[in-house]
């Protein structure tokens, strides 16, 4: 691929834009500026520094960030800093179709929950994600205002009615982590579900934090506002369908 177009594909900027970078001698491929623009490169595994910033090519952009407390999931926040500010500019540019579409959020997280949050560009990935009938678990580390008591895991396990939805939801599995702390799997994800499900027992939720969604786990040291790509193992993992446990099934 030419490296002015490998520029475009990741975000750099229009393909005149990209050009100019290259000409300008601000491309740098194994270390040494490249200033023709139409230079093919084998793009598998291709790294490559654009004005200091290293980057490595990938068709399709997944990644992990850690999100903070104090940030909101949406493009255009309300109230707090939208997360899309903690990334690079060229994931939030990645063209699409001929359109900046950039990486896009999969779920949301409420702006006072911290934790593991996956974004990509592949909308088939977020459509296959989002659909009810594929059941990733969600891991959430729960801090609760209230001792957490034996009863109310139960019920957490056996299902919960929550205002909007006559049918119960339950949790895959909880356990209790502390006097005053839960580690809650869900593997659906209605809106505030962990909040409104932890009232629906009597409690109530005072810190939360996602640390798995799948087989990826938040990495120990992934600070927050941090990001990084997730490896192709990963990605395949979330992409293959998840078995329902026989309770969900049921
Ligand atoms: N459940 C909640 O209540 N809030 C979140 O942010 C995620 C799950």
């Amino acid at each position: 691929m030419q490296l002015q177009d490998i520029l475009y594909s990741q975000g750099f900027g229009t393909r005149r834009i990209c050009a100019g970078l290259i000409q300008q001698g601000l491309v740098l491929v194994d270390g040494q500026p490249v200033l023709d623009a139409a230079a093919n490169f084998d793009t598998a595994a291709l790294r490559f520094a654009v004005q200091g910033v290293d980057w490595v090519f990938h068709e399709k952009a997944y990644l992990m960030l850690h999100k903070p407390a104090g940030t909101e999931c949406s493009q255009k926040p309300s109230t707090y800093p939208s997360i899309y500010t903690l990334l690079p500019s060229p994931l939030r540019l990645r063209p699409s179709k001929g359109a900046v579409q950039g990486v896009q959020a999969i779920g949301r997280l409420d702006q006072d929950t911290t934790g593991l949050l996956l974004l990509t560009d592949d909308g088939q990935f977020i459509h296959r994600m989002a659909s009810p009938k594929h059941h990733v678990p969600k891991v959430y580390e729960v801090t609760t205002k209230h001792e957490v008591d034996d009863s109310q895991i139960a019920r957490l396990l056996a299902g919960v009615v929550l205002d909007d939805d006559p049918k119960p939801v339950r949790a895959a599995a909880c356990e209790r982590s502390g006097a005053n702390s839960l580690r809650l799997t869900l593997t659906e994800g209605k809106y505030h579900q962990v909040k409104r499900m932890l009232a629906a027992v009597g409690n109530r939720v005072e810190a939360l934090h996602r640390s798995e969604i799948g087989q990826v786990v938040l990495p120990s040291d992934l600070s927050p506002g941090q990001w990084c790509w997730l490896s192709a193992t990963q990605v395949e993992g979330l992409r293959s369908k998840q078995p329902r446990s026989a309770e969900e099934a049921a």
